[in-house]
């Protein structure tokens, strides 16, 4: 049966695999053989009793009580199994550990953001330690979202002015992509995340040290790593390619036209309302469609995208 699973499934990489597999396979299993035997049954019932000569009349049948309650019967086994193995299974889903470790999820169009007890965030990418429950309360700031980590068999909705959550346990260092799983507009199919799994010191080292690294880096290569990190690259590209967003190669003081007729010139200010008030000017042509980055960005980060697009101008 492990081999079946791992021919058809992701790798188990949670406590909550195992039990998820097992139920899916015996339910595709049972619908196999089910399907198998019902369609030998008709193809020999049809070969058995078919018209032979002109006078087979076939007799008047009304019904036969025993055939009808084996039937009925075996179907309402199969699925109060089912039925009483899914509720086990969605009661463990929906009870997450006491002990569990808690991280914020916000669902923006179009990246993920994790928020940790230390106030790091990052975007993208979710940091857990291997071997402990990881609870995820998890909103959205636009429109539905939802959370989904394949190898995890975890899958939830993710709201606007409403807190849903999950938790799962990893079970094995590495990596697991996270998808988006809700049509969520334009660029839903980017809406790809990733989780590195840590052993419980490296996830200690990794939470004390987060984004201290960025200290040593002159602004403007920070800026383009901001760019990758924080998936500003989902909607704005580095070499003119027009994306949902407008490029930012040769944004440095052009003169932008924006919907309401104004003209204004993309200086510091500009860029850095854009950044934390995406709405306030929207560039003729483009959606109203970005999500705010006050509370993901540091001024200091900031500072270091606007660099770096100055790097861009032509
Ligand atoms: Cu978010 Cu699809």
């Amino acid at each position: 049966m492990n081999r079946f699973s791992e021919f058809m499934l992701p790798p188990q990489k949670s406590t909550l695999a195992e039990h998820t597999d097992a139920l899916f396979n015996f339910v595709n299993v049972t619908s196999i053989i089910l399907l198998a035997g019902i369609t030998f049954a008709i193809i020999f019932f049809a070969w058995k009793y078919r018209r032979r000569s002109e006078n087979d009349v076939t007799p008047v049948i009304t019904h036969n009580n025993k055939l009808e309650i084996t039937w009925s019967v075996i179907p309402l086994i199969l699925v109060m199994i089912v039925f009483g193995w899914g509720l086990n299974g969605y009661m463990n889903l929906t009870t997450p550990p006491a002990d569990a470790y808690e991280i914020r999820v916000v669902g923006k169009s179009w990246l993920w953001e994790f928020h940790y007890e230390t106030g790091h965030v990052s975007v993208n990418e979710l940091h857990i330690p291997v071997n402990r429950p990881v609870k995820l309360i998890m909103s959205s700031d636009d429109v539905l979202h939802s959370f989904y980590i394949p190898d995890f068999r975890v899958k939830m909705d993710v709201l606007p002015n409403r807190y849903t959550s999950l938790w799962f346990e990893a079970t094995e260092i590495g990596e697991s992509v996270i998808f988006c799983t809700e049509y969520c507009g334009t660029a839903h199919s980017n809406m790809l995340a990733r989780t590195y799994v840590h052993s419980a010191e490296d996830f200690i080292t990794w939470l004390e040290t987060a984004g201290s690294a960025d200290d040593d880096l002159p602004p403007a290569e920070l800026g383009e790593q901001l760019v990758v990190r924080n998936a500003c690259n989902t909607c704005h590209s580095s070499d003119g390619a027009r994306l949902v967003g407008p490029t930012f190669q040769g944004l440095w003081m052009a003169e932008r036209e924006m919907q309401d007729g104004e003209v204004i010139t993309a200086d510091e200010n500009y860029i850095r309302e854009s950044i934390l008030e995406p709405n306030a000017k929207i560039t003729a042509g483009y959606q109203p469609v970005m999500p705010s980055y006050a509370g993901t960005l540091n001024d200091r980060q900031i500072d270091a995208i606007i660099e770096y697009i100055k790097t861009l101008s032509n």
